[in-house]
């Protein structure tokens, strides 16, 4: 296994359209599994498949605090969600130290398959239902900066960017004292 490259928002490569997995063969069930290390290592609660530059219909998520319920997403279709919203403090690997209130559906039925290849279908509310249309959402090219207002997306890509300006210098000194 091994922990893969997040890209970090403003990426152009986060708004790429991922397309379906047709074969499940081992070259998924490995993206699967260092997607899984990744997202325990950042540590996060979800991970698509998008954000490590793979644009192909693959999420990962677990929601508990012990890392028992990892469950890969791949395919995934809502096929129904409650007319209730809810609206949740959202963060995202990809916008490291940004949190902001999205709306979504309080609760969603998703039907997928896991990394054998095998259809399931859950239903999900709390933080999981809001783990699933985020996924979902990167699958499609969308960070969540893109349901807020444009002067705080802006605000948010200024940060971004400046963050990655000084990581770069960091890491150059760091080269050069070698
Ligand atoms: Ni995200």
């Amino acid at each position: 296994m091994s922990i893969l490259n997040i890209l970090r928002y403003p990426d152009p490569r986060l708004h790429k359209v991922a397309k379906p997995v047709t074969v499940f063969d081992e070259r998924i069930k490995t993206l699967v599994a260092d997607m899984a290390e990744t997202m325990y290592d950042a540590p996060g609660v979800g991970l698509a498949a998008s954000q490590v530059d793979v644009h192909e219909q693959v999420i990962v998520i677990d929601t508990t605090e012990d890392r028992s319920e990892l469950r890969a997403y791949i395919n995934p279709e809502i096929i129904w969600a409650s007319p209730e919203m809810k609206v949740y403090d959202e963060g995202c690997l990809s916008v490291p130290g940004v949190y902001d209130g999205v709306e979504r559906h309080a609760e969603v039925k998703v039907r997928a398959f896991d990394a054998d290849g095998k259809e399931f279908e859950l239903q999900a509310d709390g933080l999981l239902a809001v783990c699933i249309q985020h996924e979902m959402d990167h699958l499609k090219g969308k960070v969540f900066v893109e349901y807020l207002s444009p002067l705080k997306r802006n605000r948010i890509k200024a940060k971004m960017i400046k963050e990655e300006r000084e990581l770069a210098r960091a890491n150059k000194q760091r080269v050069g004292q070698r």
